[in-house]
């Protein structure tokens, strides 16, 4: 697999961690009053593993979790925040699979997919949906969030988030071009900086990102049958399909 986490991947958990501030209520409140059915709670492209902490507190009913990360450097870090917690290491099972190969479990709480979708083509995407929609367990639900830009646009150089640890400063900027009818390509430049602000490492990653709505993501739940609403603060742009019950 091409991974464009890996070089980058020292400086993920820290510049996302303010962004998980917005999305941490939003996947909590997502969760909220999920029935008692047995199944397995998939966090896809589970990253350093916020996601799966926030899972694990707002399911406090020891229900499996599967964290799944298939960049082996962004697995470290997962591997390391559920094995360190012991209520984590006792419920999280993490695999190195990606989306597409991974064995979806039978029985499916939720599935999450955060800050994920954009890396998945329209096709995958649709075959994940085909392979979930029949194995949510009642009650069961799709939890997805999707970045800007919802159109492929072009993004000027901006500075996305910044972290201080000890003496050194961590900094992510980002820009995008259009590179398709519906996808970008995110050229993004990771930086240490010392405390005068000079760069003492830098590192420069491009990946191309399929980009969708609302209304496309809506359509393409209900093409199996699932029914989407947004959940959370509107800036998380986050949502979550489930069967409507009958
Ligand atoms: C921006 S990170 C988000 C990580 C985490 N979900 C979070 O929000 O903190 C995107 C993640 O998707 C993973 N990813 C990329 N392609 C994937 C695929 N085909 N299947 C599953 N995960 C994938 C990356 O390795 C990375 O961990």
């Amino acid at each position: 697999m091409d991974d464009p986490y890996a070089q980058s991947a020292e400086y993920i958990d820290l510049l996302i961690a303010d962004a998980w501030g917005l999305f941490a209520p939003g996947l909590s409140e997502a969760l909220h009053g999920l029935g008692d059915e047995p199944g397995v709670t998939v966090d896809l492209g589970a990253g350093t593993g916020r996601g799966v902490a926030v899972i694990c507190a707002s399911l406090p009913d020891s229900s499996p979790v599967l964290a799944v990360e298939p960049s082996p450097a962004l697995r470290a870090v997962l591997l390391a925040r559920a094995h360190e917690d012991a209520s984590l290491r006792s419920r999280v099972t993490v695999s190195p699979a990606d989306a597409m190969s991974v064995p979806m479990p039978e029985q499916v709480r939720v599935l999450v997919a955060m800050n994920m979708i954009g890396h998945l083509s329209p096709d995958d995407r649709r075959e994940l949906w085909q392979r979930v929609a029949p194995r949510l367990v009642r009650g069961g639900r799709v939890v997805v969030n999707l970045a800007p830009p919802a159109r492929p646009v072009a993004i000027p150089r901006t500075r996305m988030a910044s972290r201080t640890v000890g003496g050194l400063t961590y900094e992510g900027w980002a820009s995008a071009e259009a590179v398709g009818e519906h996808q970008i390509r995110w050229h993004m430049t990771y930086l240490t900086r010392s405390p005068e602000g000079a760069a003492v490492a830098e590192v420069a990653v491009n990946y191309d990102w399929w980009v969708m709505d609302e209304g496309e993501l809506r359509a393409e739940f209900a093409e199996h049958g699932l029914t989407m609403r947004q959940i959370g603060h509107p800036d998380a742009g986050l949502y979550v399909a489930s069967h409507v019950q009958g």
